[in-house]
């Protein structure tokens, strides 16, 4: 079994740039299956959420390549609806097929999507949005089948709750509509925003950008786009986080600090220092001084403190002298990684949505296990701040939202291997 080997206590250094962000790009991905032109997405990672993307666009029949570091698309005469089980489990984002394929090959049958397990994650909303829209929805077993005898129609739908993966089916599925579609209570992540942009360059007509209400003028032509995804503000986190364990001084570039703003508002009140540009940050922590604790977090949708940056904050505050509690509003399994910390001699009790951190703790590397993505990031990060070697098994769910974590970190001066 691959491992990742971590030498703690070494201060980072230097610049790094986050790569584009997993989640624009793995929508958008999806979304190039309405383009009637060609598409080209800038600077795409070599996450293992890409390769599975780029297998499940060949798989139904789509022209979609590597050209460097960017991902070229072209459209394809005919589309099959039918999505391999071995890659709908592979990974959730498989969920962002739904609307192009019913849009563009009349039907898709979706067998459960993967991806962390971070408790039960419903389409129920995708699924209501679509049928209000004409689709006929057909549950068998573990597959969601959905089929359409004419074109969709607009309609004036409202979420049950902001769901970042619905609001963007519902402005794929809204576009390719006759008519006029309003979404109430959409989700405003700013990957939402990155959909709205790359939809608009092909040709879309998409307004209330940054609203919980979208109109959406649909049956327009989509031509193709050359697309720049947004730098990824959960990766810059990851950065952040890193040097708060380690300390030492970084700079993250090429990011707008606002992406992930809640986050270095977090790492300011526990006393790492952090200085702002238009598209960067730059922290820096005295490993010898003590982080500050005591911090209450409530993870949210946006622009509440991010949930997939929870764990994260775990990681940090388990040294920080005082109690610090964080609470999950979205995901009722975000915090499996508690019993990697607690392996690490942090004192810590994970009670459903809730993690309870009793700080002060002196960190001593062990063996760990990634519990999913995130949390197999805040280990690896507690493991920046620990005494000793640890060593990180199943590192294969970091390499679904990173290209190269360990790697970027050893650039900053970390050992790890
Ligand atoms: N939900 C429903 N019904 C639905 C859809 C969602 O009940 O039909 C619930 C979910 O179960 C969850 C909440 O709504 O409790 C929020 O889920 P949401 O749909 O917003 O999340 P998602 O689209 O499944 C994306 C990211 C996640 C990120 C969340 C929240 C992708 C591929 N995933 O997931 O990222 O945590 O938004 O911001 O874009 C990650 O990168 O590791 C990751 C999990």
């Amino acid at each position: 079994m691959q491992t990742i080997t971590i030498h703690g206590r070494q201060p980072l250094h230097g610049s790094i740039r986050p790569a584009a962000a997993k989640n624009s790009a793995l929508p958008l991905l999806a979304a190039s299956l309405l383009c009637g032109g060609p598409c080209r997405l800038r600077g795409v990672p070599a996450l293992a959420d890409v390769d599975t993307s780029l297998a499940l666009l060949q798989a139904v029949g789509a022209d979609a390549q590597r050209c460097g570091a960017d991902i070229c698309t072209r459209p394809a005469d005919a589309l099959c609806g039918e999505i391999p089980d071995y890659l709908a489990g592979a990974m959730r984002s498989s969920v962002f097929y739904l609307a192009p394929l019913l849009c563009r090959a009349g039907y898709v049958r979706l067998p459960l999507p993967g991806g962390c397990r971070l408790g039960p994650r419903p389409v129920d909303i995708h699924l209501a949005g679509l049928a209000s829209m004409g689709a006929e929805v057909e549950l068998e077993g573990i597959a969601v089948t959905l089929r359409r005898k004419g074109p969709l129609h607009g309609v004036d739908f409202t979420l049950r709750l902001p769901s970042v993966g619905a609001t963007m089916t519902l402005l794929m599925a809204a576009c390719c509509a006759q008519g006029r579609t309003v979404l109430r209570g959409a989700a405003r992540e700013p990957e939402i925003g990155d959909m709205i942009a790359f939809l608009c360059a092909c040709g879309a007509d998409i307004s209330g950008y940054g609203t919980s209400i979208l109109t959406v003028q649909g049956g327009r032509p989509l031509g193709g786009a050359v697309h720049a995804p947004l730098p990824d503000r959960i990766a810059a986190a990851t950065y952040a986080a890193a040097l708060a364990a380690a300390g030492g001084d970084i700079r993250i570039t090429s990011c707008d600090p606002a992406l992930y703003g809640a986050f270095l508002q977090f790492l300011a009140q526990t006393g790492v220092q952090i200085e702002n540009g238009p598209d960067w940050a730059g922290l820096a922590r005295n490993p010898a001084v003590p982080l500050r604790g005591g911090v209450q977090l409530c993870a949210d949708a946006w622009p509440a403190f991010a949930t997939d940056t929870a764990p994260l904050a775990a990681a940090v505050l388990l040294a920080a002298e005082g109690k610090s509690e964080i609470f999950d509003r979205l995901f009722p399994n975000r915090f499996a990684c508690a019993a990697g910390f607690a392996a690490m001699g942090a004192e810590v009790t994970a009670k459903g949505r809730r993690l309870m951190i009793a700080g002060g703790s002196r960190l001593r590397g062990a063996a760990v296990t990634a519990p999913d993505l995130r949390g197999g990031a805040a280990l690896l990060v507690a493991a920046l701040g620990a005494d000793g070697t640890t060593t990180l098994r199943d590192p294969g769910h970091i390499r679904r939202g990173y290209a190269d974590l360990p790697g970027e970190i050893r650039r900053l001066g970390a050992e790890i291997g």
